[in-house]
């Protein structure tokens, strides 16, 4: 199995993608034969009509890699009660047909969802966002448990992620998200 997971923030020290880190060391723990990776995606382009065909070279690479995972992992903040811009941006090349005879990447795949905020909703009005998204795109969305930790830097010192009241609940997510992922195959 190999789950693919993606850090909605561009931030280098963003919480959100120690929390994608923290998520696999948590997954490696409890399935070490799981291949987890985080997707490089700083690269991709603003969305233009103009410039979908041929994609560019950055929107192949993610595509490509969406299309190999057996599973996503999500883990965004949210910007103003909403999905940040350059993941919605990143959610609509996906969206998009990769060719006349294949579809898009995210039909059918599992998706599980995880974010951290500074402020009292852990971003979940983002999720809530983005289970409109996905769901439009027919992506299989694991609806629980979603991990939402508010007031994030709490579980920090000096921006590095400790995590401390909340690892049993990525742990949790981590193993219903295998069992999803087995689920659906
Ligand atoms: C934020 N932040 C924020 N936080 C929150 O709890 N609710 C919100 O609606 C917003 N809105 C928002 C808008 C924009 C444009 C920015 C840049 C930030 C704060 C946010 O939670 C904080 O910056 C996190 O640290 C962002 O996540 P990463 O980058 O650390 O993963």
């Amino acid at each position: 199995m190999n789950i693919l997971a993606i850090a909605g923030s561009l931030r280098a020290a963003s919480y959100n993608r120690q929390l994608a880190e923290a998520a696999g060391a948590a997954l490696a723990k409890l399935h070490p034969e799981i291949d987890y990776r985080i997707l490089a995606w700083d690269d991709v382009p603003f969305m233009n009509q103009d410039a979908e065909h041929p994609a560019p070279a950055a929107v192949t690479r993610v595509r490509d890699e969406v299309k190999r995972a057996d599973g996503l992992w999500l883990f965004s903040p949210e910007y103003n009660h909403a999905i940040p811009g350059p993941l919605k941006n990143l959610l609509d090349w996906l969206s998009r047909p990769v060719s006349d005879t294949e579809g898009q990447v995210l039909a059918g795949k599992p998706v599980a969802l995880a974010g951290a905020s500074i402020g009292m909703s852990g971003a979940a009005h983002a999720q809530d966002q983005l289970v409109g998204v996905l769901s439009f795109l027919d992506a299989r969305i694991m609806n629980q448990p979603r991990l939402a930790i508010p007031h994030i830097a709490t579980q920090a010192e000096d921006g590095v992620l400790k995590l401390d009241a909340s690892a049993p609940y990525l742990e949790k997510q981590a193993e219903t998200f295998v069992r999803f992922i087995d689920r659906q195959s």
